[in-house]
């Protein structure tokens, strides 16, 4: 039996921000050397929303050597593109014809974004769900690791791999593998720091309202001395009342390794004024060595893209024999 695979992927619209450190990428890096993984960075998701042709393929970039310097090894894992292993639209289509309209209709984000897209709203937009199950089920993946806003897309992608072993395999032979999602609760729901009841997003049009994986100490001081906070003296965790103070001491915990009790104790004398400075150092701190490695990996000619080509070769033999595998249960005639 080999290792429980592992598949991931993250948008490249900008810079990663601490959200999806906290919430994906760090959880990909744990325990990474007990599965077989599988990090691609979702470009075709990208195109759902106006997006910018002049940056695309350098964001993408970006997000790959973010991976690496974010500590994914790759006697673990497998970085590719996903536009770079065409299975994936293939097999999009072929969940297409297979999801019923209404469970699109009622995906959440679809509503969040569609509203702020106004008139502007693709297909593509729609239809994303969809191109994540194919991105998971093409590499018959065990476990997707994910911030919470990606659960109910998860919960799609089996519903889909239900349906399709339900109507084209047998029960001793599914036509997919049905994957588990794997949210951690710390760090799962990174919030805004403009506004500690939305959850930090990319697509925020204030700058402020993120840490982005490569701003510079200045930028986070900055920020983090900017960041909404409340008028209340002493600093506790889970008050409703109080969303960001809950979000910067999750914060604080995470990046600093510290247990929650630890940090409880030692932040429930301190102000804001105490507590800021702690903050931006431990910030500071963390994204340091991260920052390093990306200079690294992207100054090296030629060393990412031989990690890419690596990338696309292996994922596309293990993406193409799922998608023959799900055509010929779907009764394609094979090409002479
Ligand atoms: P994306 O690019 O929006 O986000 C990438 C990952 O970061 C997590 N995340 C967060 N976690 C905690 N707090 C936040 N504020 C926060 N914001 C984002 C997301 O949950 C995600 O894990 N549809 C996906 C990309 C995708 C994908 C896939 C993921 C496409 N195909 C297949 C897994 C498997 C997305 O748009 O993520």
């Amino acid at each position: 039996m080999g290792k429980p695979r592992v598949l991931s992927g993250v948008q490249p619209t900008g810079n990663l921000h601490l959200g999806n450190y906290l919430g994906a990428i760090r959880n990909w890096v744990d325990g990474q050397a007990n599965f077989e993984n599988f990090f691609c960075v979702v470009d075709l998701h990208a195109i759902t929303v106006p997006h910018d042709p002049a940056t695309l393929a350098q964001d993408t970039r970006a997000i790959a050597a973010l991976y690496l310097a974010c500590g994914i090894d790759l006697n673990h894992a497998t970085i590719f593109v996903q536009s770079h292993v065409s299975a994936h639209s293939e097999l999009a289509w072929l969940l297409n014809c297979i999801t019923p309209l209404n469970w699109l209709e009622r995906m959440i984000q679809f509503k969040e974004k569609a509203v702020k897209q106004g008139e502007n709203v693709s297909v593509g937009l729609l239809d994303y769900p969809v191109l994540m199950a194919a991105d998971i089920l093409l590499y018959d993946a065990d476990r997707v690791p994910v911030g919470e806003d990606q659960k109910q897309h998860l919960e799609l992608t089996r519903d889909i791999a239900l349906r399709v072993n339900h109507q084209y395999g047998r029960e001793d032979a599914p036509v997919l593998k049905v994957p588990e999602p794997a949210i951690q609760k710390a760090g799962a729901r990174v919030m805004s720091l403009t506004d500690g009841t939305k959850k930090m997003s990319k697509s925020d049009p204030s700058p402020l309202s993120r840490i982005s994986l490569l701003d510079p100490p200045d930028e986070i001081v900055k920020k983090i001395k900017k960041c909404k906070t409340d008028p209340v003296r002493g600093l506790a965790f889970d008050n409703p009342d109080r969303p960001e103070c809950n979000n910067l001491l999750g914060l604080y915990q995470i990046l600093s390794g510290q247990t929650k009790e630890a940090v409880a104790a030692e932040c429930a004398p301190m102000g804001w004024g105490q507590f800021k400075p702690l903050l931006t150092d431990t910030v500071v701190a963390a994204l340091e060595p991260i920052q390093t490695k990306y200079h690294e990996v992207v100054n090296e000619t030629g060393y990412l893209d031989g990690i890419l080509r690596q990338g696309r070769e292996t994922a596309e033999a293990v993406a193409d024999a799922t998608l023959l595998r799900v055509k010929d249960a779907l009764g394609f005639s094979r090409p002479l």
